[in-house]
């Protein structure tokens, strides 16, 4: 009897088990939820292991970012110990690089998305791809995240855990890249659309044309198509969302102004902006000040100043902006169970604006409207 229990609990070292709950625990069964939206967790794969000559992280034994919850950068408020990383310095130089690793490593993962793909071989791109640009994946054992990138499918705002589900024609992926290279962390995500369900115009009139003949076929077609057409506008309106803001940064820029001008768009097209997920110090550590929330009227404090790098990155919902998270402690979906899509930029304010440093590459792919 123990030693069935025993076999749910710790399953082997190859086995493909549910994560039951935060941490290391897995199960054979589906846990049960009252699942918001029609995606289900499928089963997660084993560790993948990270060869002996990638620099660790502090958490990559423990699970428990020691340094980052020790920082003096969190422990004060607003922007009160905020690194000003000088110009030309090792460490804004680290970053820079642990940046365009990130953005290699994110231009790798969106190749390889196709209707068919798992959540988990992404994973696997995405881990493959740090080792060999000699980069530790950020997420791996972050509080006992089990993979090593986010993967958030359709009603999942973010911290979607990789899993055997093959992605659909028509679905929304958000593939959201952190690497730690050389004692520095870089962060960035984009959403895209899985297939080809989207060619939108011209399927558009094909299938008025379709409907005109045999009535009583489209509305299959129908639906997938009006899905794929709102996916895009509410995707596309992220982007927007997340370049007006990168506008608005320089030194003096107020860092409770980015969410005013984040909701402003986005409720423009009847969106809204996720509460629960801001964007965030970065550097030497993960997460840190200054605190960003991408929503409007909130009480953020300081002011950008040059030298300052964090992140911005809006999660924009079709319905309502609340959140519910799955039993693995990780995901997080809409409520409504609608869709939500997010892209993330990490910047850093200059003399006179700003510079983003994971920005896109002329040999990045093209995302669907370019
Ligand atoms: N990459 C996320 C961010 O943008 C954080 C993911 S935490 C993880 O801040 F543990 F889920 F990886
Ligand atoms: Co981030």
């Amino acid at each position: 009897m123990w030693q069935e229990h025993k076999k749910i609990h710790r399953p082997g070292p190859h086995a493909w088990h549910y994560v039951a709950k935060r941490g290391a625990a897995r199960n054979v069964g589906r846990p049960s939820f009252k699942w918001t939206g029609s995606l289900r967790p499928h089963r997660v794969g084993p560790d993948r292991v990270l060869p002996d000559d990638i620099p660790k992280t502090d958490y990559y034994t423990t699970g428990i970012p020691t340094s980052e919850i020790r920082s003096p950068q969190n422990l004060l408020p607003g922007t009160a110990g905020v690194v000003e990383w000088a110009p030309g310095s090792e460490g804004e130089s680290g970053i820079r690089e642990a940046c365009r690793i990130g953005r290699l490593v994110l231009d790798r993962a969106h190749a390889a998305v196709d209707v068919g793909v798992t959540t988990d071989h992404i994973d696997q791109v995405v881990h493959e791809a740090c080792i060999e640009y000699g980069a530790y994946p950020s997420p791996l054992h972050y509080y006992d995240f089990p993979k090593s990138v986010c993967t958030s499918v359709n009603e999942v705002i973010c911290h979607g855990i990789p899993d055997r589900r093959k992605l659909e024609d028509g679905d929304i992926v958000n593939v959201d890249v952190s690497v730690f290279y050389k004692g520095y962390h870089g962060d960035l995500n984009e959403t895209f659309v899985v297939g080809t369900a989207s060619e939108d115009r011209y399927v558009v009139i094909l299938c008025l044309y379709t409907m005109q003949r045999t009535p009583a076929h489209p509305p299959a077609l129908v639906t997938a198509i009006s899905v794929s057409l709102s996916s895009k506008r509410l995707i596309k309106t992220t982007h927007e969302c997340l370049m007006k803001a990168i506008e608005y940064c320089r030194p003096g820029a107020k860092y409770r102004e980015i969410g005013n001008i984040i909701t402003k768009h986005a409720h423009a097209q009847n969106f809204s902006v996720v509460k629960a997920y801001c964007g965030h110090g970065i550097g030497e550590l993960f997460h840190c000040n200054p605190n960003v929330p991408h929503y409007a009227n909130n009480k953020a404090v300081g002011i950008m100043k040059p030298g300052h790098i964090f992140t911005i990155e809006p999660m924009i919902n079709q319905g309502t902006y609340k959140d519910r998270t799955w039993p693995d402690g990780w995901t997080s979906v809409t409520e409504d169970g609608k869709r939500s899509a997010q892209f993330e930029h990490q910047l850093l304010i200059t003399e006179d604006g700003c510079e983003v440093l994971t920005k896109r590459l002329p040999s990045s792919p093209k995302l669907f409207w370019e």
